[in-house]
């Protein structure tokens, strides 16, 4: 039966996970974004309120990422009814934790739940990344799916996107440091270089098939070797105070890899579970010697993704 009223938790994710940029992602359950929609009588698509730790963000629903997405759908679809919504953030803006994509994920979440015929995930893919384009002028996936699946994903096209769920060796756990600033993503995308040299693109492409085959054979140590991005992180690096002491603490803690969250700032590192919290206390450390204040956490890497909430 479907409902009047629905709430669904969508979980913050980092993007590109050092040599995936654009297609690889994992979700981070530990903060996210909560959705609220309501069926209304009037028509279209209109946001009540947002709360929360990012509160400043446009309610007109076209220039909002959870609004566009939700208009997006509601077109696609007519249901008959109008769609009020309400977004409480937990994921704070400009930090690289996959904000705006879990707006968008948790607004179809939550309205796919007052349909009648409730839409597949790949489905609500879709329209979650007419959002996400709002945010960053671009249509990438790699927050999108993961907020939306849970877990490491893989997201293979935009037009026609093929979603694969990547295992994680059991042991390994994620650190995630996100230090007190802002970096908007569009700003990191804008000085990224058109072009890639060759040798560069090799590199890449074997450090991410070694990436992906470490993780479905359980390989710690392939997953350690390809765990580099020669491309995307040369270019941000600058963008984020401390970044080189911060990686070099992680890695001599014991982390498998550390790299950027998604456009930064927010750091992350990928370490065997009896190490997890040494790589955390480093990379912290590590911030702190610049006077830059962290969130940090340690997370399990298979989690579930968006879901709706029990009334
Ligand atoms: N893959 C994107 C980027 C994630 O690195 O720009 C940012 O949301």
């Amino acid at each position: 039966m479907s409902l009047e009223q629905a709430t669904a938790f969508a979980p913050a994710s980092v993007g590109n996970v050092a040599i995936g940029f654009d297609i690889l992602g994992f979700s981070v359950d530990a903060i996210g974004d909560r959705v609220t929609v309501r069926r209304t009588a009037s028509p279209g698509v209109t946001i009540k309120a947002i709360t929360g730790v990012a509160a400043d963000l446009p309610l007109e629903a076209a220039r909002n990422t959870a609004g566009r997405a939700l208009l997006a759908m509601h077109e696609a679809l007519a249901p008959g009814f109008g769609i009020e919504m309400s977004i409480e953030k937990g994921i704070p803006l400009g930090s690289g934790l996959g904000g705006s994509a879990a707006s968008a994920v948790g607004a179809v979440v939550a309205a796919n739940a007052l349909l009648d015929t409730p839409l597949p995930r790949l489905e609500l893919l879709k329209f979650a990344m007419q959002g996400e384009a709002v945010a960053s002028g671009s249509m990438h996936v790699d927050n999108i799916a993961p907020s939306l699946y849970g877990g490491l994903v893989l997201t293979v096209g935009i037009d026609h996107p093929r979603v694969k769920q990547i295992p994680v060796p059991a042991d390994v756990r994620a650190v995630i440091v996100h230090p007190h600033m802002f970096l908007g993503t569009r700003e990191a995308r804008a000085i990224l270089s058109k072009s890639v040299p060759l040798s560069d693109f090799v590199w890449q492409t074997a450090n991410l098939a070694g990436f992906i085959s470490g993780c479905y054979t359980g390989d710690l140590d392939l997953l350690r070797a390809s765990f580099e991005d020669v491309v995307i992180e040369p270019q941000r690096q600058a963008l984020i105070p401390g970044f080189a002491a911060v990686r070099a603490a992680a890695m001599a803690a014991g982390a498998l890899g550390c790299s950027i969250s998604g456009a930064g700032p927010t750091m992350f590192a990928w370490s065997r579970a009896d190490s997890a919290a040494a790589v955390r206390d480093a990379m912290v450390a590590a911030f702190a010697a610049r006077e830059i204040g962290t969130d940090p956490w340690v997370v399990d890497i298979g989690t579930r993704g968006a879901f709706v909430e029990a009334a």
